[in-house]
């Protein structure tokens, strides 16, 4: 640091933004390169500087302070040390956290169900079957014997009706997704199952197939294709649902995270006509590779870099409880039609997520973004990131189609922009 710009630092408030990673290298680049040059962030008079570090693992006591003002997790849902960490980082030091690691740990897509049903939303008939084999614990043989019911499997299904979805209560990345037409085939993938505990799920029709990445207040609808390869999923689609529809959809994604407290998940919808049923809800830290998101990259790291430098900036607080009963009292309220309560959750979303706060923050703290997010997606530092990800990501004899691919959808953003 030169002696100006550290004497400059002195009159300002410096943050720090920690990245819990995994393997990729993409989007964290991507939000190193445009936090550093968004800086300075000039907010309510007093300038601040942000910086973004890597976390690395490793031994620590409890008792240690943390460095970092935010967090956002990529790793914990399976490397369990820096879990471990975040919850202490909550707990111990009042870390931000992207995203709340209990109720992410407690919730998983069983849970989720559960909330929304209450809720009121139109999930798919659900059932949670008892295990196909034994747990691996002393104490099950007697257990069973003593309290496990004799349950006909032909008759639960005939009551979810075919054809039907089995699958994880704790599910992601399609691991143990099945569909199934008929009885041998439920068998089959019960007798399959394992020691996995899984639900039997009525498959919905569906005109299309909406995934909805949420980052704080904010929220992206795109058409998903989810029979095709990784990279053709998203489907770059505009207006591609009833508007109703949309408003749904824009509702049930902040509703699901500000209960639980997530900030940056994604949800999965199908949609017939005006009716819209969510299937998957529980992917908080979902995957933002520009691989997968393309077209809606340059959206989803403007999204991750304001929504988290505004927690910084902000000093936002973090919140590791919840306040179901608030949604509750709204759920059981007599005199609320549907369109009534969706209303009310819209609102109370906004609430928690401090929406008019943050979007006047990002129309004048972070004005300069859009501008540094579409002349860095149109530089030649972005253009080889774009290569060094296709080549860490695809075999050597499929590198030039995808590339070619790749820029042909970004080059569809960038023309859009105009
Ligand atoms: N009830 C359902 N109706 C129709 N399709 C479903 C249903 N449940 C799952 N699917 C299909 O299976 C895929 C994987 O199921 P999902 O619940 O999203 O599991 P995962 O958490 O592993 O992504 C979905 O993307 C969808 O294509
Ligand atoms: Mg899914």
């Amino acid at each position: 640091m030169t002696a100006s710009s550290s004497l400059s630092r002195r009159n300002s408030t410096t943050h720090l933004i920690g990245l819990l990673l995994g393997t990729e290298n993409d989007w964290p680049r991507a939000f190193e390169t445009l936090t550093k040059r968004l800086d300075p962030i000039n907010h309510r008079g007093r300038q601040h500087h942000v910086d973004t570090e890597r976390i690395t693992i490793e031994p620590f006591d409890l008792r240690d302070p943390v460095r970092h003002d935010v967090v956002i997790d990529r790793l914990a849902w399976w490397y369990y040390h820096p879990r471990e960490w975040l919850k202490k980082a909550a707990l111990v030091n009042d870390t931000y956290l992207i995203n709340n690691p209990f109720t992410f740990q407690a919730m998983e897509k069983h849970s989720a169900y559960c909330a929304m049903i209450r809720l009121g939303f139109d999930i798919p008939a659900t059932v949670l079957v008892p295990y196909k084999n034994p747990v691996d614990h002393e104490k099950w043989a007697y257990t069973a014997e003593s309290y496990n019911l004799v349950f006909d499997l032909d008759e639960v299904a005939s009551r979810v009706g075919y054809p039907m979805y089995m699958k994880p209560f704790d599910g992601g990345a399609w691991r143990g997704v099945s569909r199934i037409e008929d009885n041998a085939a439920l068998h089959r993938a019960y007798d399959e199952s394992g020691q996995m505990l899984m639900h039997l799920q009525a498959a919905a029709q569906y005109d299309s197939f909406a995934r909805s990445l949420t980052i704080g207040p904010e929220t992206k609808i795109m058409r998903f294709r989810p029979e095709l390869p990784m990279h053709d999923r998203y489907e770059v689609s505009h207006d591609f649902l009833p508007p109703e529809a949309g408003m749904e959809i824009l509702t049930l994604s902040r509703t699901i995270n500000a209960f639980f407290r997530w900030e940056f998940n994604s949800c999965e919808s199908l949609v017939t006509g005006t009716s819209v049923r969510p299937i998957d809800y529980a992917n908080a830290c979902p995957d933002i590779a520009i691989t997968s998101l393309h077209y809606y990259f340059p959206w989803a790291i403007t999204q991750l870099v304001s929504w988290s430098v505004f927690c910084a900036v902000t000093g936002r607080r973090p919140r590791v409880d919840t306040n179901s009963r608030e949604w509750y009292d709204v759920a059981d309220d007599p005199d609320l039609n549907w369109a009534d309560k969706l209303g009310r959750y819209a609102l109370m979303s906004d609430q928690y997520f401090e929406a008019d706060t943050y979007r006047e923050f990002c129309s004048t703290a972070l004005a300069s973004l859009p501008e540094i997010v579409y002349d860095w997606i149109t530089s030649a530092e972005f253009d080889a990131l774009l290569m060094e990800t296709v080549r860490s990501t695809y075999p050597p004899h499929e590198q030039e189609r995808f590339l070619a691919h790749l820029r042909g959808l970004i080059g569809l953003w960038v023309a859009d922009q105009r």
